[in-house]
């Protein structure tokens, strides 16, 4: 997600180094994509940016993609990419998947809509259920309305009004959770009670107060915060491993604690899965670190490339909506076409085969990518879980997102995307994002990511 330029890091490479090579990039970069520039013309006579998403803008104009298979992509130029953006971590069944053109081509030809339940809709609750182990799940079409129903759910079943929120996470564009996203470092405030921050204009101040920002990784100051509003939280958003700021892993015992804080407090916990839940294992981040929260917050990879979100809750809360005591409602929710796409993601392509796959091919390239950084002596360290991963150009660990804003050297991430984008992978756009791997991703592929990180390190590195 480009817009904000927030990592504001230094590392020991030269600023010169940086600035002349990334002209040198950029101007490789407009060289190879001179129609994605003539689309981007048309587009903003049109839409606002070019773009019909703001987080797909980037310097000089993004590229314009015309088709994808496999693992492959080709933009409207012709250049052909590997893929490693993945649809913002969507597309791990690979493009133009032929199971899921099979279901949703069986499915379009039986009807796509009638806005009444289908037998669709009740396979993949089941199979959602059984991954995350939470009874009851209901549908969306996005992540954003996933995490919004999560905080009406919390909302209603409490009666309470506040939510805390982690600083530097990205839960959806709802106002309650558009609250110190990606705070500029004069922002912050206290790291105890971060202020809240909204993230852009068209949010009423008398919400923003309602959500309260916490630092990740913090049990002692998540406690006080707490303690802070003795009876007065609904419930706590969390990524379990936070996606936004590339991958921050929890600390041992962090997830535990908030769930036994949220316990204690009686509020509602709430995971937003919906970058980790069909990615970093069969039951998501939920399964991989073995806490239980309230609720789950899914979207992006269960659909298999269609616009399909879940919510899934315990049994109590279930009743709360079954009850309409909150109303969960959406014309499209369970829409059949979506269902078919997901049900075949989740029962045919991203079975727990293939998350092992997932899992040894990243951690074959993690493994590649270190080597390098260790050769070239690059200020820079490698996370994954399961299908994701990213080089973070940081040279010591980050834990929270005030270390990402000021540890990772954000000029020199850009100039590694630039590299990427010219040697034909394909990435997402922006310092704090990270790669997604599909199922079509074999070795080939990872070789021609490693070739180009080397082709950037060895340049960036002087060897
Ligand atoms: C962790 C997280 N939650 C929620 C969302 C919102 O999902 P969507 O873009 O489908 O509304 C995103 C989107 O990137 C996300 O990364």
């Amino acid at each position: 997600m480009p817009l904000p330029e927030t990592a504001h890091g230094e590392s020991a490479i030269e600023r010169k180094l940086i600035h002349s090579l990334t002209e040198e990039q950029m101007a490789r970069f407009r060289e190879h994509t001179p129609t994605s520039a003539e689309y981007f013309d048309r587009a903003r006579q049109v839409m606002p940016g070019g773009v019909p998403s703001s987080f797909q803008l980037n310097d000089p104009w993004p590229v314009y993609i015309d088709r994808g298979k496999g693992a492959m992509v080709w933009d409207v130029d012709g250049g052909e990419y590997v893929d490693f953006h993945n649809g913002f971590g969507v597309m791990c069944v690979g493009h133009a998947n032929p199971v899921i053109g099979e279901a949703i081509m069986a499915r379009h030809d039986e009807g796509t809509h009638f806005a009444a339940p289908t037998n669709g809709s009740i396979v993949v609750a089941q199979n959602l259920r059984d991954r995350f182990a939470l009874p009851q799940w209901r549908f969306t079409n996005s992540g954003t309305e996933s995490t919004m129903a999560a905080i009406h759910l919390a909302r209603g079943a409490t009666e309470r009004d506040l939510i805390i929120k982690v600083e530097g996470s990205y839960d959806g564009h709802h106002d309650a959770v558009m609250v110190s996203c990606y705070p500029e470092l004069d922002e912050l405030g206290p790291r105890e009670s971060p202020n809240a921050v909204p993230f852009g204009h068209g949010y009423p101040q008398a919400v923003v107060e309602l959500t309260v920002p916490v630092p990740f990784n913090d049990a002692e100051i998540l406690e006080a915060t707490f303690e802070r509003h003795q009876g007065r939280i609904a419930g706590m958003i969390i990524e379990p491993a936070m996606m936004n700021i590339n991958i921050i892993p929890p600390r041992d015992g962090y997830l535990e604690r908030a769930r036994e804080l949220c316990d204690e407090h009686g509020a509602k916990l709430i995971f937003d899965e919906v970058k980790t839940g069909a990615t970093i294992a069969y039951g998501g981040a939920t399964q991989r670190f073995g806490v239980q929260p309230d609720t789950i917050c899914l979207a992006k990879a269960i659909a298999g490339g269609y616009p399909g979100g879940a919510i899934g809750m315990t049994a109590e809360l279930g009743e709360v909506v079954a009850s309409d005591k909150v109303h969960q409602i959406g014309t499209f929710n369970g829409n059949p076409l979506v269902m078919a796409a997901a049900e075949a993601t989740l029962t045919k392509v991203l079975t727990a085969d293939a998350y092992e796959k997932l899992e040894s091919t990243n951690n074959a390239l993690l493994a590649r990518c270190q080597e390098v950084i260790d050769r070239n002596g690059l200020p820079a360290y490698t996370q994954g879980l399961g299908a994701k991963g990213c080089v973070i150009f940081a040279s010591e660990p980050i834990y929270e997102y005030r270390d990402y804003l000021t540890k990772v050297d954000g000029e020199l991430s850009t100039l590694a995307w630039l590299y990427h984008m010219n040697h034909g992978i394909f990435m997402t756009p922006g310092v704090e994002e990270e790669w997604t791997l599909s199922i079509a991703h074999e070795q080939e592929h990872i070789d021609r990511y490693v070739a180009a990180f080397e082709a950037f390190a060895s340049e960036v590195s002087g060897a």
